[in-house]
């Protein structure tokens, strides 16, 4: 490049005029730059004048003027490497962060997978130390981790000894199978008026338990368990299988699972319940309908829910698969869901809890992709506005035995901003969630029996 330039700035300004003689030399510059010089005698002058005529001022002037053009213009072309360097400066820097926060994430998702593959080594070092002891008569699935015999304290507010709890059995008793015509005749129905604050009984400690089911059994717990037995199935994975079982609530606030149950079909996202000593739930991936009955351990009935939409066509609007949705109320086995007819509104069937038939059907005008989550207390059905905003409403109720809707306005409040599931226990006349790993419950009220 020097080269070059400075060929052509000499030959420019030795330009068109007639040259004599002429010499060429080569040596370095004070930088110790090869330099390359014509050395051209002036045709008219002997020596150099000691003043240039003002013409020939002024045509150096403009050589000079086309010199420095050419300078700055490749001056200007580093120029805009500069900024080329200074943006790719920015852009690294930018993809550092994002590679040290991608590592960050890295480090803390890999301390969950290492959280539980201990626990289930744990689980299985506990199964292997189990296999080992003879096991009378006991089915080979189920895996007791806790000494079922030991009689824990149990939290006052859940003691079924309640007179309103008796009253409830009472009524159940003389109705076994409640019908929606006398849901106004069992005592301490009516419409739902306020939902208390969150109580939470545990907190999930791995990322499986982000969302997930708990219940307990809704009307009288028959088979080997008693009603204050508590069930949990985290629900985060493609192969959920496992069904926990603790002995009471304050069990499940405490430790350890006394029952760990595996069921034969896997579970579909969070909508099981449980109820007369059966698990109620969606078989993954499928409409079929799967009622599991604790006291033989295996599969009782086993149905499609007819024209269901499932994973993924119907859910709430958080997601996660929860297409078909099981309720329990004084009433009765509901199943919350979709179709294709129903074009996404809400459809509630109430079910034969024994064989799983569809007995009757209601198509709502509410569309299931706009609420959060729903359940059924007295025959109602309730929607939820928000699974996220800490303080929402049931919005929307719909009432089976008149088929209206109608609005409410009854606030509720998603304290860890992720509800992944709303179910009522008419035993315990509660909500039952799942709100981003917590376990919580709602007291309720409702409102005089019409
Ligand atoms: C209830 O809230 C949801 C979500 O904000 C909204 O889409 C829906 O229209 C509301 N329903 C009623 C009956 O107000
Ligand atoms: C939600 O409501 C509770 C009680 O009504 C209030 O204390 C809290 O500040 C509210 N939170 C937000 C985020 O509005």
């Amino acid at each position: 490049m020097q080269f070059l330039v400075v060929m052509w700035i000499s030959s420019l300004l030795v330009g068109t005029q007639a040259q004599s003689t002429a010499s060429f030399s080569r040596g370095n510059d004070r930088n110790k730059r090869c330099q390359y010089t014509f050395m051209v005698d002036s045709p008219t002058e002997a020596s150099c004048p000691a003043t240039a005529s003002s013409a020939e001022i002024e045509a150096l002037k403009s050589r000079l003027g086309l010199v420095e053009a050419l300078i700055s213009r490749l001056a200007g072309g580093e120029a805009t490497d500069t900024e080329a360097q200074t943006g790719l400066r920015t852009a690294y820097t930018q993809v550092i962060g994002d590679r040290d926060r991608l590592q960050q994430e890295n480090t803390r998702l890999g301390q969950q997978v290492k959280q539980l593959q201990q626990t289930v080594e744990e689980l299985q070092r506990e199964a292997e130390r189990l296999r080992s002891r003879p096991c009378p008569q006991q089915s080979s699935q189920s895996v007791p981790l806790y000494d079922s015999s030991r009689q824990t304290g149990t939290d006052p507010s859940w003691s079924y000894g309640s007179p309103a709890y008796q009253e409830l059995k009472a009524e159940v008793a003389e109705f076994p199978a409640p019908r929606t015509e006398n849901t106004e005749s069992i005592r301490g129905c009516g419409e739902l008026l306020w939902v208390g604050e969150p109580v939470t009984h545990r907190k999930a400690d791995s990322i499986a338990g982000r969302y997930g089911v708990w219940m307990q059994d809704s009307a009288e717990a028959t088979g080997p368990y008693g009603p204050n037995m508590v069930w949990r199935i985290d629900t985060v994975g493609t192969e959920v299988r496992q069904l926990y079982g603790y002995e009471d609530m304050d069990q499940l606030s405490r430790g350890f699972p006394a029952k760990v149950l595996l069921l034969p079909e896997a579970v579909e996202s969070t909508g099981a319940a449980m109820y007369r000593g059966s698990l109620y739930y969606q078989r993954r991936r499928s409409r079929t309908l799967i009622r599991y009955e604790l006291g033989s351990e295996s599969i009782a009935a086993r149905r499609d829910l007819p024209h269901a939409g499932f994973h993924g066509q119907f859910p709430y609007s958080w997601g996660g698969y929860t297409d078909i949705d099981f309720a329990v109320d004084e009433n009765g086995l509901w199943v919350i869901y979709s179709t294709n007819k129903a074009k996404g509104a809400i459809v509630v069937s109430q079910l034969d809890p024994h064989s799983l038939e569809v007995m009757n059907s209601w198509e709502t005008n509410i569309r299931k992709a706009t609420v959060a989550n729903a359940f059924m207390i007295c025959g109602r059905l309730y929607t939820v506005a928000s699974y996220g905003s800490p303080n929402t409403t049931v919005n929307y109720t719909f009432d089976t035995a008149t088929s209206q809707s109608k609005a409410i306005a009854v606030p509720f409040q998603n304290r860890h901003r992720y509800n992944s599931m709303i179910d009522y226990n008419p035993a315990q006349k509660k909500l039952f969630a799942w709100d981003n790993y917590h376990m919580v419950s709602y007291d309720i009220r409702l409102g005089k029996q019409q």
